[in-house]
């Protein structure tokens, strides 16, 4: 199949393009590199563009058509949460923004099939044990609230009858394919712990009082190659759609978990790193960040059962590889 993903020069795109590639699909990555690396994509069609700029619709639209996509995957957009209460109308700007063009240029193209990048983040803070897709949401940061918009908008047009949407909740994702793809974004628990073992400075868990097994907050930590998998199981499935609207099935979901079902603490993975790196790695405790919920681990069930898909991949594998990766760098 002809895929056009946006943002494959990213961490988890740059995975996507990979695996898509090694089972020989046709791939055109359309990215503005504002945080992606075009190396992690070497031999890849690349089409350099601000899908949130003016004109950018256009543009993708005869790209699309050139390349008779047949699916998107939509992985461009920005993902800091405090950059995003800093700079909210920006953020909706380029996530909505960015959205909404993919969405025009598909309309006007004909092509139905598209995956989106959501995030956990839309379920806010929650006591759940499992995190199901039926559960509320109620994201916290303009960060989250653009992808609970662009679900929307993806369910709109679904019901509409113009696309056939996948939006993937993802959980955390963690750990690298090779080194050339790992996560240069050290906001994330795994690359901010090695960043401050590299500065010779002790990492920090930013509150161990929380309503958890030790204290420190419980996340679903899922393997990037995993994550990816998830991509290619979500395409295949969209890819019957057609077919199950022409035998009158009902509608398929458009919301998907993609996590492991198995939560970490903060401790947990500091144990597993000086595992890894050998490292005696001691943490400051210092106060909670605003906004961080206890515990987010997702309910997994429909993603096994309407995708077939189940995270291979553990902690260790996660932490030993993103540590490859940044020592690689
Ligand atoms: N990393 C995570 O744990 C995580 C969790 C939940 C959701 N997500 C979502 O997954 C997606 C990919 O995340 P990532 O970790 O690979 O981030 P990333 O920053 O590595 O990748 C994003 C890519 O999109 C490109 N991009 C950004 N804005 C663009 C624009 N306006 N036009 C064209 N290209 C643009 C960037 O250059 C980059 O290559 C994002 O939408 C993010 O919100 C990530």
């Amino acid at each position: 199949m002809a895929v056009l993903i946006t943002g494959g020069a990213g961490y988890i795109g740059g995975h996507v393009v990979s695996l898509l590639r090694e089972r020989g699909d046709d791939v055109v990555v359309v990215d503005d590199l504002s945080t992606g690396i075009a190396e992690r994509i070497d031999g890849v069609t690349l089409v350099t563009l601000d899908l949130a700029a003016e004109g950018s619709e256009e543009k993708l639209a005869k790209v699309m058509e050139e390349r008779r996509i047949d699916a998107v995957v939509h992985f461009a957009g920005r993902k800091q949460v405090g950059e995003s209460v800093e700079r909210p109308t920006w953020y909706w700007t380029q996530n909505v923004g960015g959205l909404l063009t993919v969405v025009r240029a598909m309309e006007s193209t004909g092509c139905r099939r598209i995956v989106f990048s959501s995030s956990a983040s839309v379920y806010g803070v929650s006591d759940a044990e499992l995190l199901a897709e039926t559960a509320p949401t109620s994201a916290l940061s303009p960060y989250g609230r653009t992808k609970m918009v662009g679900e929307q908008i993806l369910d709109d047009a679904a019901a509409a009858g113009t696309l056939d949407p996948m939006s993937l909740r993802y959980f955390n994702a963690a750990g690298a394919a090779s080194p050339l793809l790992g996560d240069t974004f050290v906001q994330n628990l795994i690359p901010m712990v090695f960043e401050r073992l590299d500065a010779g400075e002790s990492p920090r868990i930013f509150g161990d009082d929380y309503p958890t097994e030790d204290g420190t907050c419980v996340r679903d930590y899922v393997h990037v190659l995993d994550l990816a998998r998830a991509h290619l199981l979500a395409l295949d499935h969209l890819a019957g759609a057609g077919e199950r609207r022409a035998a009158g099935a009902p509608p398929s979901p458009t919301v998907v978990n993609v996590g492991t079902g198995v939560g970490s603490s903060v401790r947990e993975v500091l144990a597993e790193v000086r595992a890894v790196t050998g490292d005696p790695v001691e943490a400051e405790v210092t106060a909670r960040r605003p906004g961080d919920p206890p515990r987010a681990v997702a309910d997994v069930t429909l993603a096994r059962d309407l995708l077939g898909f189940t995270a291979e991949l553990g902690l260790h594998e996660m932490v030993d590889s993103a540590w490859k990766a940044w020592r690689a760098r």
